[in-house]
């Protein structure tokens, strides 16, 4: 099919990778509903997709990947920059070169008795000066839908893009050739030759064998993340994993925080939830991903590059995430969930009874008695953020909204209590690379093992993380720059009994109010040697039947524990040799005197 586009490095890089992947035929996409149809045509009639129940979930399907293809795939993640020191210890490096070579191969008559799909993409608003273009070839029509909602596609990003402009190249294949007359896999992949690479220096993305979600679907982690967490260190932004909502007071007025947490440690949840305390509103800008640029003013101006939610399904429901609910009711998209008899999904604690009869997302039978569950703990929904019921007004304001605070947290069943304020943007910064989270089914590897994802950007950050710290750091020195304040929270420290001491969801609205209330100057905190916390009776317990010995331990400075982690941290630090930041050694240095001083003044 002729091309769509007279942007002359789009038109030669799409014949290039016609005649490298050899696709029976080339589709242009337009992002039209009649484009959405032919899609899921397409995956209807080859069983990879069902269509669910028009009067349960209008225009919305479901789709079941292998076992083998359900997460990111972080061991199979490249960061080729010409020089290993940039990528860091914490990034698979490879060697560009070679690695183009590899690309090459692998791709190499990859689309064979397939289609190749062109998309182009904006991040951001379109035509925002914020925002940025990406085009993504993919062989999946899968892919195609999602990113119809995940990203905005059609004619008028081309249109953007004219004869000139720039646009960040995106291939991905499934890796399965069809031969001719061959019958195709309903969810096609190659799970034993999985790439996903990044040219950070070029801006190029090559995902190769996985149609999985942060693998496949190019304009989130890949761009909007690792290559773009690059472009802001070159053009002095930053590109995050947060979360943005917009908090009002009972007053009506407003503060826009962001908030880091690691994948599947409640982004999505937070940046929607419905607050118990009366009077105050929460309301969603978005759910994973922030750029953010100083404004005139010296503050920072967050932007959602995305369009839509891809969430986790499990554990949502009506009673944890109604607004989450609400959104995925019609044009959604589920992978890796149970059908129900009438035509709809589920997945656990999606109600608070399991239905008496269900097909697991293995496509077996499940009934409540049923050893495994019904779902996959990493399943996901793919819904439109304009049909969040609390998505905020300004959700697509190009300029973006001023970010009062950031909030930093992971899963931590010790140590980390519920809630301490940064001293200043420097020790904000620290408290973002010492963030220790217990791994989730977000991504292949040891569940609940406890490991470092600083800023929660460990999977994502597209160079040498001491760099990006570095990077932080001199945000924080821009002349006129008025920086958020920055929090330590956790939701999910647990008692000796191992339950979480904190209800969490809609009661995090009560840790908001604190810090509301401080970043407007009217609430109290007591300085202790890892920060600012919240008096006693700052954070209101009311109400939630949390017995003494709880909250208190939510609260606790454990001092032994912070004193215990220090050795770990700096020999972390070490593995970064001299990339490390000297102010974050500064850092550690302080917190152990101030950790020594406070064993003193109590002993
Ligand atoms: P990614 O999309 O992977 O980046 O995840 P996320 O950070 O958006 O996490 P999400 O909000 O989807 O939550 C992940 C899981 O944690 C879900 O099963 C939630 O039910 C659960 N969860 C979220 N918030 C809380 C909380 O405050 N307390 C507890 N105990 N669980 C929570
Ligand atoms: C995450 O893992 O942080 C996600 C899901 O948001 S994915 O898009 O698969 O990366
Ligand atoms: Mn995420």
């Amino acid at each position: 099919m002729s091309s769509k586009s007279t942007n002359t490095k789009l038109v030669i890089w799409v014949k290039e990778m016609a005649a490298l992947t050899q696709p029976d035929n080339v589709v242009w996409c337009d992002g039209t509903d009649k484009e959405w149809n032919a899609m899921w045509d397409i995956m209807v009639k080859g069983g990879t997709a069902r269509k669910l129940s028009e009067e349960k979930r209008p225009n919305s399907y479901h789709v079941n990947s292998i076992p083998a293809d359900v997460a990111r795939v972080e061991d199979r993640t490249y960061i080729c920059s010409e020089n290993e020191s940039d990528a860091g210890p914490t990034n698979n490096w490879s060697d560009p070169t070679k690695m183009r070579t590899k690309m090459n191969e692998m791709f190499a008559g990859c689309m064979k008795g397939r289609t190749m799909y062109v998309i182009p993409f904006s991040m951001g608003p379109v035509g925002s000066n914020i925002a940025q273009i990406g085009v993504e070839i993919s062989d999946s029509p899968y892919v195609v839908t999602n990113m119809h909602i995940m990203a905005r596609v059609g004619q008028n990003v081309l249109d953007v893009l004219g004869d000139d402009g720039d646009f960040v190249p995106c291939i991905h294949s499934v890796g399965v050739p069809l031969a001719e007359g061959q019958k195709d896999e309903p969810w096609p992949c190659n799970p034993d030759n999985r790439y996903i690479v990044h040219y950070p220096e070029t801006r190029e993305i090559w995902s190769f064998g996985s149609g999985y979600g942060g693998n496949a679907l190019l304009g989130k982690k890949c761009f909007a993340l690792r290559i773009a967490s690059t472009m802001a260190r070159d053009e002095g932004w930053m590109a995050e994993h947060m979360l943005i909502l917009k908090l009002t007071n009972p007053k009506g007025e407003v503060k826009y925080v962001a908030g880091a947490f690691p994948s599947a440690c409640g982004k999505t949840n937070l940046a929607m939830l419905t607050p118990t305390i009366p009077g105050w509103k929460v309301e969603t800008i978005g759910d994973d991903i922030a750029w953010m640029k100083f404004g005139e003013d010296g503050q920072l101006y967050a932007i959602n590059p995305e369009a839509g939610f891809f969430g986790v399904a499990p554990g949502t429901g009506m009673a944890t995430n109604a607004n989450a609910m609400l959104s995925m009711e019609e044009n959604a998209i589920f992978t890796n969930v149970a059908e129900t008899d009438d035509g709809d999904v589920w997945w656990e604690e999606m109600t608070k009874d399991a239905p008496g009869h269900l097909v697991d997302w293995k496509g077996n039978d499940w009934t409540p008695d049923s050893d495994e569950p019904s779902s996959h703990p990493n399943a996901r929904f793919t819904a439109r953020a304009g049909q969040c019921p609390v998505i905020a007004d300004e959700w697509e304001d190009p300029k973006g909204v001023p970010i009062s605070a950031i909030l930093f947290g992971g899963r931590r069943a010790s140590v980390v209590p519920l809630a301490t304020e940064a001293l200043d943007w420097n020790h904000g910064t620290f408290l973002g690379t010492i963030i220790a989270s217990e791994m989730t089914a977000a991504a292949f590897g040891a569940i609940g093992k406890l490991r470092r994802d600083p800023m929660a950007m460990l999977p994502f950050c597209g160079y040498n993380m001491a760099d990006y710290w570095g990077h932080w750091l001199k945000m924080g020195k821009t002349e006129g720059a008025k920086m958020p304040k920055v929090y330590y929270v956790n939701w999910f420290r647990k008692n000796d009994a191992g339950k979480f001491m904190w209800p969490g969801f809609g009661e995090n609205s009560r840790v908001l109010k604190w810090v509301f209330e401080r970043c407007n100057g009217d609430a109290e905190a007591i300085e202790t040697a890892i920060g600012n916390m919240p008096t006693l009776d700052g954070i209101d317990f009311d109400g939630l039947g949390m017995s003494d010995e709880d909250i208190a331990n939510l609260m606790r400075v454990d001092t032994e524990g912070w004193l215990s982690e220090l050795p770990s941290i700096e020999e972390y630090y070490a593995t970064f040799g001299d990339h490390l930041p000297e102010e974050l050694t500064k850092q550690v240095n302080n917190l152990r005197n101030r950790l020594e001083a406070s064993k003193q003044n109590v002993a």
